[in-house]
């Protein structure tokens, strides 16, 4: 009785013991983890740990155009000059492939999404992805209409079609007018037709001008341009001037008319300054081009994204309603080009070099 009393005593005490050394292990972790820990609390030493980069998601509608080359590769270059990552996906002008791909860019935690609607109408589902994860949207050179977009930079669309008018109407006061316009479902050719109307209407009101075919070039090809002007000449038709929406679709154009041995007599407008574009204005078979300096859409695009990250304000100096809400919009102006400036533009600019231009192999 006695042995077992003292044994249960024994017990206790080591019990007693035990937990005591249990604490001093505890109370000695907890020490070292505050001694290896102890920089991130201090709030001096904390500023040094670097942020995790910032990865920004560009997804392309397109890369048929040219400039859409010239836009991936600037935008790359000069994100990663400020330290940014870019993960960018091409839609090649697909609707269900372009949502599919902003999924796979969220799948990869970008912080921010740039956007070129491939259609201005179906990417708003897209869009909607990218705000439901808490991530900006910033819609990039073309408008996403009816989407909570944080902010929509471009060049401004509706001085580019009046860039295009103003050219026309200066060699051709009076004549038959066509209109190429590109794809119906990018609203950068809405703006363009509201541009080049604004100019023109009066001068077609007064049967100045006729209007003789005002028409949409599918998915920005040429094939259609080609087509409209070969159809319109082989009918008979004189055509007096083409106002085209950008370069691809110039190209289209002269083509059906340099077979009717007509290039260089009809003025055909264009957009982007494609290399091939200037080509033919130093040589005189199109009339102009609507330029576009990328790089500084791409550096008012990366300073937008630096003030999106840090939740910064931003000073837009128009709103555009995109059916949804007002955006904050961001536009630069084009530069419109013939023979006697693309050396003081194109050129000066390195957007394409003199021997680009002047020496066509
Ligand atoms: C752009 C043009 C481009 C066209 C076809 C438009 O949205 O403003 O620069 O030529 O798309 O890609």
């Amino acid at each position: 009785m006695n042995y077992i009393y003292r044994s249960k005593k024994a017990v206790k005490k080591n019990r007693m013991k035990i937990l005591l050394i249990l604490t001093l292990i505890f109370f000695v972790t907890a020490l070292i983890i505050f001694i290896f820990c102890y920089p991130k609390f201090d709030n001096k030493k904390q500023q040094i740990i670097k942020p995790a980069k910032v990865r920004i998601g560009f997804a392309m509608g397109t890369l048929k155009e040219e400039r859409w080359f010239k836009d991936r590769d600037i935008l790359i270059a000069k994100a990663h000059e400020r330290g940014y990552e870019v993960e960018w996906v091409n839609a090649n002008e697909n609707d269900v492939e372009q949502i599919n791909q902003v999924k796979y860019l969220l799948s990869k935690n970008i912080n921010i999404l740039i956007i070129v609607p491939n259609n201005y109408e179906k990417c708003s589902g897209a869009v909607n992805l990218a705000k439901k994860r808490g991530i900006k949207v910033i819609s990039y050179d073309r408008l996403v209409k009816n989407s909570d977009i944080d902010v929509y930079i471009s060049f401004n669309n509706y001085k580019v079609g009046e860039l295009m008018a103003k050219w026309l109407l200066k060699s051709v006061p009076r004549g038959n007018y066509v209109f190429l316009l590109g794809d119906p479902g990018d609203y950068n050719v809405q703006m363009i037709k509201e541009g080049y109307h604004k100019v023109l209407d009066s001068f077609i009101n007064k049967k100045q001008i006729n209007n003789i075919l005002e028409r949409y070039c599918y998915n920005w090809r040429k094939e259609y341009a080609y087509n409209y002007i070969n159809n319109l000449l082989e009918e008979g038709k004189r055509i007096d001037a083409v106002l085209a929406s950008n370069d691809s679709l110039a190209e289209g154009a002269i083509m059906a008319l340099s077979e009717k041995r007509l290039a260089g007599k009809v003025p055909v407008t264009g957009q982007d300054a494609d290399i091939s574009a200037c080509q033919r204005i130093v040589k005189g078979t199109q009339l102009m081009t609507v330029y576009k300096p990328i790089d500084r859409l791409v550096d008012l695009t990366l300073e937008i994204v630096d003030k999106l990250i840090k939740e910064e304000p931003l000073k837009s100096v128009y709103m555009l309603n995109n059916g949804y809400k007002n955006v904050p919009t961001f536009f630069i102006d084009p530069i419109g080009v013939d023979k006697s400036n693309i050396n003081d533009t194109v050129i000066k600019d390195n957007f394409h070099t003199w021997d680009e231009v002047y020496i066509t192999k």
